[in-house]
């Protein structure tokens, strides 16, 4: 059971940390939301280096995107290269349907849009902002346009008892793609005014079974990532989620699978985008200036894609060392939860692996 080394799909742009939210328990907040916007010059850069190395998807993520001034310009630009261009957004300006459309032309393909919870109240106290209305309003004109976009609602201590009211809401709207994400612990993120505890495994897995057997007897289709150990969720009921598709299959995790890099403005490098602060490298610092340079650090024989991978990676519990059948498709939950969480008291102190 090693990581397996793939291709990179996704290339992440964080093209500023700025934000016009503050939510509960952001990672970006290592970032303490300073603006310094990636130039246009660098951004195109980064993306030959991206498309060098075999990537397909652009997603462009921040803090929050759609305050970069070259959103735009930056698609246009990058035409040619043929990659998807995607958008993580708290979707306060696409309230704006001139804006949205103006994306659009430009060439974006794919939105994502957060909502932090159910109500007006939960997710204006979360986000700690009044943007509820206008998030709605971006959902109301993704479906007008015909946009393909999803929502993400990150489950938190706050929010785990929306997760059904949120979906039925959605679905209400015309959304085909509702998406629920776990909210991690990440260095930095216990600084966000408000207080920022993470959801324990093992409640968020709870919250998530109990939410997939309303939302199924209702009929409303949802996607859990699963960036928690898959087998906190009993085995028959595991399956029955599974057969649904009511879990993601394969894992997200971009650090086991190799399949993205994040760009920052400063010439960081990282390996997924929680990693804000923690860089890899810094092309900057290397003058790392061409493609073939990029492509050589990163492939080549003694590059950073096999050796960061091998040297990170470290089982979580010694069930996943045993001969799990989920293996692959579960990594052992995402690593951030172990900086926080004890192994041992969220698998239990033994543990046999699933089979
Ligand atoms: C960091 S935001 C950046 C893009 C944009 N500002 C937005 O809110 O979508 C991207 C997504 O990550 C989620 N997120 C933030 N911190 C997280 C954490 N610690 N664990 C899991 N998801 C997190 C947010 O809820 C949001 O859906
Ligand atoms: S989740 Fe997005 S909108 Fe909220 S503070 Fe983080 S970057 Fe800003
Ligand atoms: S890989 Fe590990 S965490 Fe995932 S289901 Fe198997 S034993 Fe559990």
């Amino acid at each position: 059971m090693s990581a397996t080394r793939k291709e990179v799909k996704t290339v992440w742009l964080a093209l500023d940390y700025a934000c016009n939210n503050r939510c509960q328990g952001c990672y970006a907040a290592n970032s303490s939301f300073k603006s310094q916007p990636m130039t246009l010059e660098y951004a195109l850069q980064v993306l030959g280096f991206a498309k060098a190395l075999g990537a397909r998807d652009c997603l462009m993520i921040g803090g929050e995107p759609t305050l970069y001034r070259n959103l735009g310009e930056l698609m246009r630009q990058a035409r040619p290269l043929g990659l998807e261009f995607k958008l993580v957004t708290n979707g306060r300006k696409l309230a704006s349907l001139d804006y949205l459309t103006g994306l659009r032309d430009a060439g974006l393909s794919h939105a994502s849009i957060s909502v932090e919870g159910a109500s007006q109240e939960t997710h204006n106290r979360i986000s700690s902002s009044s943007s509820f209305h206008e998030v709605m309003k971006a959902i109301e004109n993704c479906v007008k346009l015909r946009m393909n976009f999803n929502t993400l609602f990150t489950i938190g201590p706050d929010n785990a008892g929306e997760i059904v009211e949120s979906a039925k809401d959605l679905a209400r709207m015309g959304v085909q793609h509702i998406l629920y994400n776990v909210g991690l612990p990440s260095p930095g993120n216990q600084d966000v005014e408000g207080g920022a505890e993470s959801i324990h495994p093992q409640t968020a897995a709870a919250k998530i079974v109990e939410a997939y057997l309303e939302l199924k007897r209702l009929g409303i289709k949802v996607k859990f990532n699963m960036t928690i150990p898959l087998c906190l969720i009993d085995s028959p009921m595991l399956e029955a989620m599974l057969e649904d598709g009511y879990i993601s299959s394969g894992a997200h995790c971009h650090i086991f699978y190799g399949k993205g890099v994040v760009f920052e403005a400063n010439g960081n490098v990282l390996p997924c985008t929680h990693f804000v602060g923690h860089p890899l490298l810094n092309l900057k610092t290397l003058e790392i200036q061409t493609a073939d340079e990029f492509v050589e650090l990163w492939y080549g024989e003694s590059g950073l894609h096999g050796t960061f991978h091998e040297a990170l990676w470290k089982y979580p519990h010694l069930k996943c060392q045993q001969d799990c059948k989920y293996w692959g498709e579960c990594v052992g939950g995402c690593p951030f939860l172990w900086v926080h969480f004890d192994p041992n008291q969220v698998f239990g102190q033994q543990g046999e692996a699933p089979s």
